[in-house]
């Protein structure tokens, strides 16, 4: 089984607040207090790397990257 450190960052001049990250994995993502889109880790935890590749292509922004 491989291992890897997947990065996520939220682009906040992408972001409009449609909160689907946070929906689909709340482990990860949060809102601030203008419902806009953070991470709340630095590296994604082992076995929430799919959770948020799901997030990425359901943000109607493309405001989420991995890396
Ligand atoms: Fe923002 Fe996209 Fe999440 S618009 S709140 S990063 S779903």
């Amino acid at each position: 089984e491989r291992e890897w450190l997947m990065k996520v960052a939220v682009d906040p001049d992408l972001c409009q607040g449609h909160a689907r990250c946070w929906e689909i994995c709340p482990e990860v993502f949060s809102l601030d207090d203008v419902g806009h889109g953070t991470v709340t880790v630095d590296v994604v935890p082992v076995g929430l790397e799919a959770e948020v590749a799901k997030a990425v292509s359901n943000c109607p922004e493309r405001a989420i990257t991995v890396s």
